[in-house]
């Protein structure tokens, strides 16, 4: 599907060439804070709420949509928050090629694209092969949440993530209904909305674990060509 390309122009919005030329976020923050990632962020209502409520962290905001990008910035610029970078890039590329090993102190991932159909299950984001890259990148206790309104996603993901041994499960059962605290995006509002439940997962990577960088599958967008920002 092409897409719509409108120029972002707002400071936070990062280049990968820009990112190559830091040679890595430390820089790009100017500082050495413990990072965050949000992937496929949509119009940024979370990375703003999460953001705000730990200034003491930093947060990179991705997504592929550039209008999205668009979006998200103008939330961002107006926020005032210092601590967030956007950038248009797929989310594994952008961990395999610049983030790396224990790199991560948080990944959220909020109700990423459903892929509802049977033949399309093998396009979705979280499998066997993300969790292993995430581990990768994630340091020691570094959180992965997860959350979809779509209950076949939520609870294979459930399960992917339940029996992998390198993680505690921060809830008390692989998924919960139940949100707490975690800030609200506008597509779980949408779903709460239409009373439709919410399957959250919460999982830490256990310490003192030594991860070799896994080999990516080849994956649905997982192609992000020179010259794409
Ligand atoms: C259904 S929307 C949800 C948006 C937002 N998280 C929310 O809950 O409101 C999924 C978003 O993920 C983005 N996305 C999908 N695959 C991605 C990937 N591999 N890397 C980065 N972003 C991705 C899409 O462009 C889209 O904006």
């Amino acid at each position: 599907m092409s897409q719509r390309m409108t120029l972002i122009t707002s400071p936070i919005f990062i280049s990968e060439t820009q990112l190559r030329n830091a040679g890595g976020f430390t820089s790009l923050f100017g500082n050495n804070n413990p990072l965050a990632l949000e992937i496929g962020c949509g119009i940024g209502d979370f990375i703003v709420q999460i953001a705000a409520r730990h200034p003491e962290k930093n947060f990179i905001a991705i997504d592929i949509f550039n209008q999205g990008c668009r979006q998200t910035c103008s939330r961002i610029d107006s926020s005032g928050l210092t601590n967030i970078l956007m950038m248009r890039i797929e989310a594994r590329y952008l961990m395999d090629q610049y983030l790396g090993e224990k790199s991560l102190q948080s990944i959220y991932i909020n109700c990423p694209d459903p892929w509802p159909k049977k033949r399309q299950r093998k396009r979705r984001l979280l499998n066997q092969n993300f969790i292993d890259l995430s581990l990768y990148c994630l340091e020691d206790h570094g959180e992965l949440n997860f959350c979809t309104d779509f209950t076949d996603y939520g609870e294979s993901a459930a399960e992917l993530l339940s029996c992998d041994d390198r993680l505690n499960n921060l809830l008390s059962t692989p998924y919960s209904h139940e949100l707490g605290n975690y800030p609200i995006s506008k597509y779980m509002q949408r779903f709460l909305d239409l009373d439709q439940p919410i399957f959250l997962c919460r999982y830490n990577k256990k310490s003192g674990l030594k991860i070799d960088p896994p080999k990516l599958n080849k994956g649905f967008r997982l192609r992000w060509g020179k010259g794409e920002n």
